[in-house]
């Protein structure tokens, strides 16, 4: 529980470790509000590279930890549960690269969610994310795109570039892909008129009932910017904090799927989690081996240079 002492505490080791917090929108709130900076995962990984701080505080999952560790090698980057991992970030074989870059030659790139491990991110040519796929996908010299690790994400983007031929990997996220057509359906019937905003992780018939696509930030700023009056939103429930505070006021109102989409990896991070690793400097993330960290800070480096704007 957030007390008021441990908000101080936390703010006390901060300024001792010169260390700055970044959190993502899906962990629980009480996380956020001890954070610094609260964003997506592109917004999280451009700041993990540009900030001054020496020790980054990463509450988010290990793939987040691990981009910020990879783009800032000489910062500290602790977690405050080490054992928090999405599932995704491990669903692709480095046979199934081998065998496209086989079929493709040099007219294939590798784009790689950055939902992946670091190793995944070592096999290909660029990362993105959610916010910036479809940009950086069409932005790519091949005409062929093996699109690692989510299958959705994938999917959509292919639907949104036709002059490429995006080749899917099996991958997905548990808790988009368990939301439901039938769920949204019946929400949009209950609130005639709501717009559907949904993340791309969701299945493809989710995704036909979507009014909006996008990342977590692009979720929170469609709902801002919309005239209407209720929203469905389809990605997980910790984004609430963020479009509370945006919309603050603004007599709005937010609609999950009666399956509250929680990401149990994210539920590790807690605010005396957060104080701990702070404490003790535990949970830090280390570098892998140069083999992996070199082609997988390009990877992300070159997202940096192509994704800059939103
Ligand atoms: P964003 O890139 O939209 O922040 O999403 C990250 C994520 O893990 C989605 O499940
Ligand atoms: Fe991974 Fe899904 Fe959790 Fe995002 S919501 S971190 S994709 S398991």
């Amino acid at each position: 529980m957030l007390t008021e002492e441990l908000r101080a505490e936390v703010a006390r080791l901060k300024r001792e470790r010169g260390a700055v917090v970044l959190a993502h929108y899906y962990v629980p709130t009480e996380v956020q509000e001890l954070a610094d900076h609260v964003g997506d995962s592109f917004a999280l990984a451009s700041l993990a590279a540009t900030l001054p701080a020496s020790t980054l505080v990463f509450a988010g999952v290990r793939f987040m930890a691990e981009s910020a560790k990879l783009l800032s090698p000489d910062k500290t980057v602790l977690m405050p549960d080490a054992s928090a991992d999405c599932p995704m970030a491990h669903m692709v074989r480095r046979e199934t690269v081998d065998a496209a870059r086989e079929k493709y030659g040099d007219d294939l790139a590798v784009a790689c969610y950055v939902n992946s491990t670091a190793e995944v991110k070592s096999w290909s040519d660029v990362c993105v994310t959610s916010s910036n796929a479809v940009r950086i996908v069409s932005a790519l010299p091949q005409r062929n795109v093996l699109f690692i690790p989510d299958r959705h994400l994938g999917r959509y983007v292919a639907g949104q570039v036709a002059e490429k031929n995006v080749i899917l990997n099996d991958g997905f996220c548990p808790i988009h892909q368990a939301i439901s057509a039938d769920e949204v359906r019946a929400l949009r019937d209950s609130l005639s008129g709501a717009p559907v905003l949904a993340h791309p992780e969701c299945g493809p018939e989710v995704m036909e009932l979507a009014d909006v696509a996008g990342s977590t930030s692009q979720i929170v700023e469609a709902a801002a910017a919309g005239e209407a009056r209720d929203y469905i939103v389809l990605t997980v429930d910790g984004v609430r904090g963020e479009l509370e505070r945006r919309c603050a006021g603004m007599g709005k109102r937010f609609h999950f799927p009666p399956t509250r989409p929680v990401c149990p990896d994210m539920e590790r991070i807690t605010a005396e989690g957060v104080a701990a690793c702070l404490r003790e400097g535990s949970g830090e993330v280390g570098l892998p081996p140069e083999e992996v960290a070199v082609p997988a800070r390009a990877a992300l480096a070159r997202m940096l240079e192509l994704g800059a704007s939103r």
